[in-house]
């Protein structure tokens, strides 16, 4: 394991007991005004909470929500999550109104062994996103241990994820040592056939893991928005379709080398298309891989269904990021719920499942499927980064001497 080769301790191996540790959580959730609307990185953090409790540990939670600009935003305050929390978990949470200075260390003097606390968003501090020494020797300041087990920020080379654990013993938690595990199998172990499925839109994020993909998998199938940039590699016509100019040499290359590699990409043989994308347009299916002139395809079409579904049918281990089209618009939804549902069959049958990634972790929960599958990421950019062999500067940061 990734954890192992860097030598980064686990929390089974650290003396928690009755310490004061700061934990570095993701709780960056979907927030609709004070309502949690997907509480799956709250709850994923519940285990190394409660074996911290167990041992009498005072635990300190530190965390982001949104992208605020260094500075404090009602809407970005994580006083809803904390309630969310003890909800959650039945344990009081203690909650500070900032993650430094006075209101922080009052509240975090106050812990009992087995007490929780969460301190306010980290970005309002604009030290954070810079990787400040001061700032994280201040975090650093509310524990005698550091416990990473944010995920979901892992690939953030921020104060509160590298920063610290220049000043604390650190460790990775629970959470990150099942994810790692998880997308360790994928990368160097997998049950064959190896299939990944990509989508979403934006084909640069996308290149590298794309290209370190082809050396472990046997099939890939690229939908969403960015398979129009792939058809454009091919000299398809894609009408109106959203198109990555600048990437389309990049795709090719991904093309040569997947042919090189004899491994199979798919790209849609059909698709759902609109002359304008809003919700009550009028669609029309394309004939084949090429979408008529004018028109904007949005979803793949029913024959691309088919042979995504025969494909995940056949695989052992399915890596699914990004959805197959515009998902949030339910007309266009149902090449990616296909696809989910297939996940959730082949999980059934024996496969192992990983999706990664917000929007395909929207559609499973939209289709009622997030336990059908082997493993959930709680990280998207983390999950791709990792998969992509790119050194995470989260647990860099932990495999470095320990002070
Ligand atoms: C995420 O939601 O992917 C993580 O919480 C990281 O958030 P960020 O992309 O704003 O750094």
């Amino acid at each position: 394991m990734e954890d192992k080769a860097l030598k980064v301790r686990r929390l089974q191996e650290m003396d928690v007991q009755g310490k004061r540790v700061l934990v570095r959580v993701d709780y960056n959730v979907p927030l609709k005004g004070e309502k949690v609307l997907d509480n799956t990185r709250i709850r994923e953090t519940l285990p190394t909470l409660k074996r911290l409790i167990e041992a009498e540990a005072k635990i300190v939670l530190i965390a982001h929500l949104g992208r605020p600009k260094g500075k404090p935003e009602g809407k970005h305050s994580l006083k809803p999550v904390a309630a969310e929390l003890e909800k959650l978990s039945k344990y009081k949470v203690n909650f500070a109104a900032d993650c430094i200075g006075e209101a922080a260390d009052s509240v975090v003097s106050k812990l009992s062994g087995g007490e929780i606390a969460l301190l306010e968003n980290l970005r309002f501090h604009p030290e954070e996103e810079k990787n400040d020494a001061g700032f994280a020797k201040q975090l650093a300041k509310h524990g005698e241990l550091f416990i990473q087990e944010a995920f979901g920020a892992i690939h953030r080379a921020h104060a509160s994820t590298t920063g610290v654990a220049k000043f604390l013993p650190g460790c990775i938690g629970l959470l990150v040592q099942k994810e790692l595990e998880f997308l360790d199998r994928v990368i160097n172990n997998p049950q064959r056939p190896f299939l990944a499925i990509l989508g979403g839109a934006k084909v640069s994020d996308k290149i590298g893991v794309t290209l370190r993909l082809l050396d472990r998998v046997d099939g890939m199938l690229i939908g969403g928005a960015m398979c129009y940039t792939f058809l454009q590699a091919q000299g398809v016509s894609i009408g109106k379709s959203l198109l990555e100019a600048e990437r389309v040499e990049d795709a090719k290359r991904i093309i040569e080398k997947a042919y090189s590699k004899e491994v199979e990409l798919l790209l849609p043989a059909d698709h759902l298309a609109v002359k304008e994308i809003k919700e009550d347009a009028s669609t029309q299916l394309s004939q084949g891989m090429a979408v008529p002139e004018g028109w904007i395809g949005v979803d793949i079409g029913p024959r691309s269904i088919e042979i995504f579904q025969e494909k995940i049918a056949a695989a052992k281990t399915i890596f699914w990021n990004g959805p197959m089209g515009i998902f949030e618009m339910k007309p266009f939804s149902k090449g990616s719920f296909a696809v989910a549902k297939a996940m959730a069959e082949a999980t059934a049958k024996g496969a192992v499942t990983i999706v990664g990634g917000g929007d395909s972790l929207a559609v499973l929960g939209q289709a009622g499927l997030s336990g059908k599958m082997s493993h959930c990421s709680t990280g998207g950019g983390a999950s791709l980064e990792f998969l992509e062999g790119k050194l995470l500067p989260g647990l860099a940061a932990l495999s470095k001497e320990q002070p």
